[in-house]
């Protein structure tokens, strides 16, 4: 082989070397650009760390409305079982209205049935020091929300898990129509409404709850992941 070509093998080799480089730049780049644009943070309120995906939008126009309406009232059924490490798989709303609460002059109460839950959510909301603007509950909702007898403001239902199984579907269905059903009369014309996790086969856990409400003089401000209720005769800012 020549010198000439020689240098011409060399030179070959860098340049599919130096294309390969990029293209993994490239991929790397475009990697970290995708997770970016994914990430739902709720900063400046929150950390941008946070990702709150799905239910980001719905938690903010939430506390908007909170706002606007001067909330003070905040009942949450199922607490923050993973704190804030699960902003994104369960929405970490205790923490995230712990927040709001107590920038805004509001009491969140949550209750969940299970020990643990409640024991992981209450070292959450000790972290953030939110013990005077939350009170965990250990109680079944269904028992909690029966004896509950403040007006509520703002209710967020998000108990009873869904699943793949259809007769837990079910189940987690009836369980939170009847938790509405139950502190129904506590909700006033200013009340505002959330449920998670809708938008799953079958209808998610507001199948029937959003069916009653819709019967009983609510509408659906959105439909999402989470679906946002308020009265039907509710004038709101649309400029917000
Ligand atoms: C999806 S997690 C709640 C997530 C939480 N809202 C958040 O934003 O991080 C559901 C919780 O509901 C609780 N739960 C299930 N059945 C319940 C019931 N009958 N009464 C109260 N809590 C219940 C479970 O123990 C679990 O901790």
């Amino acid at each position: 082989m020549s010198v000439i070509d020689e240098g011409c093998a060399i030179f070959e080799k860098i340049l599919i070397m130096s294309l390969f480089l990029k293209l993994l730049i490239a991929g790397i780049c475009a990697f970290f650009i995708g997770k970016f644009i994914k990430h739902k943070s709720l900063y400046p309120f929150m950390s941008f760390r946070y990702d709150f995906r799905k239910r980001r939008d719905t938690f903010r126009k939430s506390m908007s409305l909170m706002k606007e309406f001067g909330a003070k009232t905040i009942l949450e059924t199922g607490t923050s079982r993973e704190g804030l490490r699960g902003a994104k798989s369960n929405g970490a709303a205790t923490i995230v209205f712990g927040k709001w609460a107590k920038k805004n002059g509001g009491f969140v109460h949550s209750v969940d049935i299970s020990e643990e839950s409640v024991n992981n959510a209450q070292r959450e909301v000790d972290r953030q020091n939110l013990q005077d603007y939350v009170k965990i509950h250990l109680n079944d909702s269904l028992v909690f929300l029966k004896e509950f007898e403040e007006p509520v403001d703002f209710l967020y239902l998000d108990s009873y898990d869904y699943s793949s199984d259809v007769k837990t579907q079910k189940e987690s269905q009836e369980h939170h129509l009847e938790e509405f059903k139950r502190i129904e009369s506590r909700l006033h014309e200013k009340s505002i409404v959330l449920i998670d996790d809708c938008d799953l086969p079958n209808g998610g856990k507001g199948k029937l709850v959003i069916e009653y409400m819709l019967q009983n003089g609510w509408r659906v401000l959105i439909e999402s992941y989470q679906v946002l209720l308020v009265r039907q005769d509710l004038i709101l800012d649309e400029t917000k």
